[in-house]
Parts: C-alpha cells; structure tokens; sequence
C-alpha cells in the first residue's frame, strides 16, 4: 500500500518540476535578461521608422546575419569601391564620400586603419546605420523569429534609406561628371 504523505510529496514535486521546466521555455524565461518590457507581445508592432542615433557598425556584423545578402554583395562592384582608388586618393576628402561608407558621419568612415569594415559602398551605405537593428535583432539570436518579429526587427532599419540614396552617389548617371582623376591601375 502506497503511503499518502509519499503520493502528496511526488505529486508536490512532479508539479514544482512542471512548473519549472515550463518557465525555462516560455518567451518571458528567455527573454528576461534581455529586457522583457521591450519584447511583449503588445511591443511587437513594427515602427514607424527605423530609431534615430544609431551608429556604423560595419559590413561584417550585417554580414554575420545576412549571409546570403552578404555574398552577393560582395560580387557587385560596390565592394570594390575602395579598391579601385589608387593609393592618393584613398585618403582624399572629395572621392571618399562615395567610395567609402559613412564618411563626414560622426561613427562613419575614418581611415583604412581606424574602420575597415566601412571602405567601399557597404550595406550601410544604402541601408543607413544600422546598431540598433543589430542590438534589437540579437535577441532573438538562436530562435526561428514569428511574422511579428520578423516585422518588428526588419523596422529598426530601412529597407533602402529615403530620398533615393542611390543618387547622392551616381551623380554621372544624371546631368553631372564624375569628379575628375588621374586615370590609373589600382594595385
Ligand atoms: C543579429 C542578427 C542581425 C544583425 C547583426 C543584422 N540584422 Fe538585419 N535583420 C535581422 C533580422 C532577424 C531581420 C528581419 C528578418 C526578416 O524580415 O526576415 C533583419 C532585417 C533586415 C532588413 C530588412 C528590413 C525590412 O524593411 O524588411 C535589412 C535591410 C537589414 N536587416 C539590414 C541589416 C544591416 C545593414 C545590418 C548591419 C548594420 C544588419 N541588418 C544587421 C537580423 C540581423
Ligand atoms: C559623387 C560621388 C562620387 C565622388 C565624389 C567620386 N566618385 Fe568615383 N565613382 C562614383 C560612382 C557612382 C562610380 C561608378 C560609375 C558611375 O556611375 O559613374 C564611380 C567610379 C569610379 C571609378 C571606377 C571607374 C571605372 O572605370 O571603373 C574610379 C577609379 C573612381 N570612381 C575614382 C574616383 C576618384 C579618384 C574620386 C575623387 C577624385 C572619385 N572617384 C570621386 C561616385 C563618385
Ligand atoms: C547599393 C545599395 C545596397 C547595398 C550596398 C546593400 N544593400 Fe541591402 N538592399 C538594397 C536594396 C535597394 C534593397 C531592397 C530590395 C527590395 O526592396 O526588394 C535591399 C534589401 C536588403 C535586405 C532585405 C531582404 C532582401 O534581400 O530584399 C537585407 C536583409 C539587406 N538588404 C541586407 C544587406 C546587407 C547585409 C548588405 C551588406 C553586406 C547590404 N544589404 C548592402 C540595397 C543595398
Ligand atoms: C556611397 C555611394 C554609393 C551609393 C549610395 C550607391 N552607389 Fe552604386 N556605386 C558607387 C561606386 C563608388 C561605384 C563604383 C565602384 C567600382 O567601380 O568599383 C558604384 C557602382 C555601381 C554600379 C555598377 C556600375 C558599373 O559601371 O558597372 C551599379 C549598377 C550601381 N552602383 C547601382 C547602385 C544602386 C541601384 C544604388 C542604390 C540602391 C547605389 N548604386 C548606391 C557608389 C554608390
């Protein structure tokens, strides 16, 4: 014969552990060091345009998310927007506004040196900065994201930047020259 207090202490048990083991798969559990309150249901409608403030993160933190963008990309010629420019006009102000990424923005292109990940016409240059896309993305790092979530991570960044970005760069291709340069190879 099965003795009471023994079935009322599993029974305790068996729902403690219950309880538990819910809580660690609940979107509250996994979410909470993360900031619970910003990723609520409620929360999750998308913006109305991407958070103002962010800065330059650089094409290889877009990339480590955005593989397949990534790829391509990197066989357009926007990628080698850089390299084309010989060695003294990689450090002169008036080609690097369009063969660089961000530069004249306070967190943009610098120097090869000081930000590699913004030479050429990289994702930010079409997408705008984007560090808060990738801080609001990276919690969801490691899970299979709802419509809503998709929704409201894919609205912290624009789509393509207002005011046809293209054109602040493809000037030639209206009525104005590309600036002039000495023509030569780029090593
Ligand atoms: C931690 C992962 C992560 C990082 C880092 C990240 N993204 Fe995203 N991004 C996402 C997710 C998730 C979505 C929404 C997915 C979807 O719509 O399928 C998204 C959506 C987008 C979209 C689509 C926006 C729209 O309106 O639909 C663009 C553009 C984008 N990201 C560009 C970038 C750029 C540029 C960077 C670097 C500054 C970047 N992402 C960094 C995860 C990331
Ligand atoms: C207003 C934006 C802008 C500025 C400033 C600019 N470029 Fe360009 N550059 C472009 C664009 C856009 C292209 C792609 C071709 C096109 O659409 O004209 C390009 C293409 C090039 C190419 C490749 C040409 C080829 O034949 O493949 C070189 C080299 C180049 N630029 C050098 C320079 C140098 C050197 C400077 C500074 C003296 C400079 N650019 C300033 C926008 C610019
Ligand atoms: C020359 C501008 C330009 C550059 C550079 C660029 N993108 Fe885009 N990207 C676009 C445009 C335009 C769209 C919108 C396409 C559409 O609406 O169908 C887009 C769409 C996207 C999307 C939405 C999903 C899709 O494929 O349509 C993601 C994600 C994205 N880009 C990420 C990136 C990342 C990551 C990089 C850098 C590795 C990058 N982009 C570089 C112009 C650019
Ligand atoms: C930050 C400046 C910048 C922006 C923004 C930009 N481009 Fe470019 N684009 C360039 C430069 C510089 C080159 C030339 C790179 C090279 O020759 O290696 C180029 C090259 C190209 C080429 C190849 C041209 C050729 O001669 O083969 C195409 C096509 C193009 N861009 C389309 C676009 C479109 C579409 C957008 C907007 C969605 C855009 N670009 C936004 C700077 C820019």
């Amino acid at each position: 014969m099965i003795d009471r207090r023994f079935l009322c202490c599993s029974l305790f048990t068996l729902l403690v552990l219950i309880v538990a083991f819910a809580g660690l798969f609940s979107p509250t559990a996994i979410l909470s060091p993360l900031g619970p309150s910003t990723l609520f249901a409620q929360d999750l409608k998308p913006l109305d345009k991407p958070p103002a403030g962010q800065t330059f993160v650089g094409e290889k933190v877009c990339s480590s998310c955005h593989f397949d963008q990534s790829l391509t990309w990197r066989k357009t010629k926007h990628a080698k927007g850089f390299e084309v420019l010989t060695e003294k006009y990689r450090t002169d102000k008036s080609c690097l506004k369009c063969h660089t990424t961000g530069f004249e923005e306070e967190t943009g292109f610098k120097s090869v040196e000081a930000t590699p990940a913004l030479v050429g016409t990289s994702c930010e240059a079409c997408h705008g900065p984007g560090s808060k896309h990738a801080e609001t993305a990276k919690q969801f790092t490691g899970k299979e994201l709802s419509d809503a979530q998709k929704k409201y991570v894919g609205s912290s960044i624009y789509r393509t930047q207002p005011k046809n970005v293209c054109v602040g760069c493809h000037l030639a291709q209206g009525h104005k020259k590309h600036p002039e340069y000495v023509k030569e190879e780029a090593k």
